[in-house]
């Protein structure tokens, strides 16, 4: 599975890309404010346009996601567009971010501009990753529109699930790829029991009819979900930083470091 930075914070995005560990980054608008007021907290006034072609840069050919932030498709179709003539000749790596469905509503029966979106601009052959998937069949549709990757929001069906379930929970506990059983059987989503089960059904689904996107699971919030995901057969995780370095802890680790340290034998250590 390969494995995406979820973050627009340049100094994460270096640091893993330094450690060799990954091979593309997810940005969306909640984590570009999150970065921009990070910076701004600590006196640094930041460039919007030099930033994402920094971290386009720093990406060295593998593929960053931009997310449009209009709503509709005709402004969608303009946005991604002019987002990916402005950053796609920095490194040749732009991948434009679409909501499959961006109404505001469930009533809204009108208007479908994500895949309208979806199908214009990957026409154009800009490749598109579709956002905010939350059923197979959502997943379906925009790879049939021409997206390149769908991302399915594993974390999110979890949370879903748990409330429906009454169950306090943080974002980073880990749910059972199985799900939660209540009266005898798994508490479920219209039919998908964790967002793990979303990831596996997508994947599968792909593969059967050889659609030729990506699945990248997203919304992954622990190392054990990124474990299920990958289990699952994902192409792709998309991962926090934080839940990038939990995936390198392990408690029998660094006891087992006290105690090499502890027996070193001097002479050996010296060896030149
Ligand atoms: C994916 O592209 C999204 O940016 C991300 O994975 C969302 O994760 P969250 O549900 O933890 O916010």
């Amino acid at each position: 599975m390969k494995i995406f930075i979820d973050s627009a914070d340049i100094d994460e995005i270096k640091q893993t890309y330094e450690w060799g560990v990954v091979d593309g980054i997810t940005t969306n608008p909640s984590l570009l404010k999150q970065a921009v007021e990070r910076r701004a907290a600590a006196g640094e006034k930041t460039d919007i346009r030099k930033y994402i072609e920094k971290i386009l840069m720093t990406a060295k050919g593998t593929p960053v996601s931009l997310e449009v932030t209009e709503r509709e498709s005709k402004k969608m179709i303009e946005q991604g567009r002019r987002l990916f003539d402005m950053f796609n000749p920095v490194a040749k790596n732009v991948y434009i971010k679409i909501p499959v469905n961006p109404s505001f509503s469930e009533e809204d029966d009108i208007h479908f501009h994500g895949i309208e979106a979806i199908r214009t601009l990957a026409k154009m052959g800009i490749p598109i990753n579709c956002t905010l998937i939350f059923t197979p069949e959502q997943a379906l549709l925009a790879a049939k529109a021409g997206a390149k990757i769908l991302s399915p929001f594993a974390g999110r069906i979890d949370d879903h699930l748990r409330k429906k379930m009454n169950i306090d929970f943080k974002k980073t506990d880990y749910f059972p790829a199985d799900g939660i059983i209540e009266k005898g059987a798994p508490v479920d989503d219209n039919g998908i029991v964790s967002g793990i089960d979303l990831v596996r059904k997508c994947v599968q689904i792909v593969a059967t009819y050889g659609l030729g996107s990506e699945v990248l699971a997203a919304s992954l919030r622990n190392p054990r979900q990124v474990r299920d995901a990958a289990l699952a057969g994902a192409h792709i995780g998309t991962l926090p930083f934080e839940v990038i370095k939990d995936m390198l802890k392990h408690g029998k680790t660094y006891e087992g470091m006290k105690n090499f340290t502890r027996d070193i034998v001097q002479e050996y250590a010296d060896l030149k």
